[in-house]
């Protein structure tokens, strides 16, 4: 059992009626991706590429056109596929006129969480996500960025084996982004499977062990970050305190000489946001990072 996938999605097809009359719009088209048990998974991807609906189509939220989306071997058109699931929506709803401690305790209970264990999954879900002193202020006076951090205690609050994040850094400013990054990390060592999207790609290349790029419904890439973000065909040195004369050496031989320490070796590579600039916009990558990088070695010997 422990190589059943925590998500599956196999060649799925979303259409929904678009605003005028007889025209379908297209959604999501033949994606198919499988995220391991434990892993961090990021889809990015523009606005209205699919990202959310293939998200909403593994919670079992819409009913896909044609192909099928499983959750740890469940099918996501059965109720008990969702029993170890959490979800932060894109756009969560909360019933303002309660108080941040007793959003946690409504989403718990509707989790069937009762007593002293509830309590206490409480006050450590409002401190996992720094509110505590927010604890009993209502939710209508939140700022966007505690809306979102309620949104996230309420998805974590039965200890989820999946957890589903549907842009969980929105509206958050960079330190609570940078918590939420964290938290995200803590979920992975607990051996939580994490799948999110982002339009944060720096932090998606910090968190997500596999990224896939969706564009117009189709996923146009998708691998380990590792694998994405290395250039095949470049090499890449990293040297320890090299001198200018040593830099002068290896341009021209190309080789390594005492004085200096061959730190690292591997292939180049690009960022997360030159592929996804790539993808979805047909823009190269590569030759201006290495420019930049001879520039800035020409400036350093100088
Ligand atoms: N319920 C719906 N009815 C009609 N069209 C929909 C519906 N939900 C999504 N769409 C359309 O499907 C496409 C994909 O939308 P989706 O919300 O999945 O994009 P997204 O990648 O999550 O975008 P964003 O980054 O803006 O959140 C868009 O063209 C959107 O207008
Ligand atoms: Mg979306």
């Amino acid at each position: 059992m422990s190589d059943v996938a925590a998500v599956e999605v196999t060649n799925l097809v979303k259409d929904f009626k678009g605003p005028f009359r007889g025209k379908m719009v297209h959604a999501v088209k033949d994606v198919s991706l499988s995220i391991a048990p434990g892993e961090v998974y990021g889809l990015i991807g523009p606005n209205g590429s699919g990202k959310s609906t293939t998200m909403k189509a593994v919670l079992g939220l819409v009913a896909p056109t044609s192909g099928t989306c499983s959750i740890f071997g469940k099918d996501s058109s059965k109720v008990d596929s969702r029993s170890e699931v959490g979800f932060l929506p894109e756009n969560p709803y909360f019933y303002k006129h309660l108080t941040a401690a007793e959003t946690v305790r409504f989403y718990g209970r509707l989790c069937g969480m009762r007593g002293r264990a509830l309590k206490d999954r409480i006050e450590e879900m409002l401190e996992l996500v720094g509110l505590q002193d927010a604890r009993d202020r209502r939710l209508k006076g939140f700022s966007k960025g505690m809306l979102q951090r309620i949104g996230l205690a309420q998805a974590l609050v039965q200890d989820p084996r999946l957890v589903v994040l549907d842009e969980p850094t929105a509206g958050v400013d960079p330190t609570g982004s940078r918590e939420i990054r964290d938290l995200i990390l803590e979920l992975k060592t607990r051996g939580v499977t994490v799948f999110l999207c982002s339009h944060l790609l720096e932090q998606v290349q910090e968190i997500c062990d596999r990224v896939g790029i969706i564009h117009h419904g189709v996923l146009v890439n998708e691998g380990s970050l590792d694998d994405l973000i290395s250039l095949e065909d470049k090499t890449e040195l990293i040297l320890g305190n090299p001198s200018p004369d040593l830099m002068e050496q290896i341009r021209s031989l190309v080789d390594v000489t005492h004085g200096a320490e061959l730190v690292s070796e591997g292939r180049a590579r690009t960022t997360l946001e030159s592929l996804f600039l790539k993808e979805t916009q047909g823009q190269r990558t590569g030759s201006t990072q290495i420019l930049r990088a001879r520039k800035s070695q020409k400036r350093a010997t100088k």
